[in-house]
């Protein structure tokens, strides 16, 4: 049975005068992975940063299983830690080991004991690809070795939900496979996922639905087949035509 996870209810967001969230519903079952897509500033990046409250709405509501988003303080904390967002830059601290970007959270946010984050964090390191690369710092690891970390710093957390913003778009060609490889394992494993991407073989693989956005709205959404083969709007038709003949 699907379970709601993430539910977006009748969200507005404005920037002063523009208006970059228009209505937006959204429910996200636990499990599912829906891929975001759209033009450029069609509020993509905005939603994303709505649902970890990087960003404050201007009306409506968002509950993430079942609890609206704190506000502040404590509980804004934990809310951060259940939801975990990866970036197009990578973020991690560039004065820390790669080992201790990923200890960092789970001991000064929740918690854990140093030697347990690091058993932990070590499996993850591994799982991810780049377990020998622990003792590094991140200048020394190419973008897409950074960019797993980034992952394994987020799943460190145990987030219910995960976030990607347009994950891969920063990489070189080269290592854009080896991200995507792991958010396919994360998806098949049956992580709740958010992501945004232009990386339509990724839609294609893993999503369970496609949301299509333009200019503040969800002008529709399907499943990835019914989406790419027979858009409704318009306006996906001219943005698949030109994702493909780009
Ligand atoms: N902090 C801000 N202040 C004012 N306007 C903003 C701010 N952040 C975003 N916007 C505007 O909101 C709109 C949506 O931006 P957003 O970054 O969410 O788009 P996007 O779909 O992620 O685009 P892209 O594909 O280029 O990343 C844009 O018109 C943008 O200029
Ligand atoms: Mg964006």
């Amino acid at each position: 049975m699907a379970e709601p996870l993430v539910v977006i209810s009748d969200v507005q967001k404005h920037y002063g005068d523009f208006h970059a969230l228009k209505s937006i519903d959204l429910t996200v079952d636990r499990g599912e992975v829906v891929v975001v897509i759209g033009p450029s500033g069609s509020g993509k990046s905005t939603l994303c940063r709505t649902i970890n409250r990087l960003e404050t709405i201007t009306s409506g509501s968002i509950t993430i299983d079942g609890k609206e988003l704190p506000k502040e303080g404590k509980a804004l904390a934990q809310l951060r830690a259940e939801v975990g967002m990866v970036f197009q830059s990578f973020n991690l601290f560039s004065h820390l080991t790669i080992l201790d970007n990923v200890t960092l959270g789970p001991i000064k946010v929740l918690g854990r004991k140093k030697a347990d984050a690091e058993k932990e964090a070590r499996e993850l390191l591994d799982r991810v690809g780049v377990g020998h690369q622990a003792d590094k710092l991140p200048a020394q690891l190419s973008g897409g070795q950074q960019q797993r970390v980034a992952i394994a710093r987020s799943l460190a957390m145990h987030p219910k939900v995960m976030l990607f913003d347009e994950p891969t778009s920063a990489l070189d060609p080269e290592m854009i496979n080896e991200v995507l490889d792991v958010m396919v394992g994360l998806a098949k494993e049956g992580m709740t996922m958010i992501v945004v991407t232009h990386e339509m073989g990724f839609a294609r693989k893993a999503a369970d639905r496609v949301v299509f956005m333009a200019d503040g709205e969800i002008v529709e959404q399907a499943a990835p087949a019914e989406f790419f083969s027979n858009p409704k709007s318009d306006r996906a038709k001219d943005f698949l035509s030109k994702l493909i003949t780009a």
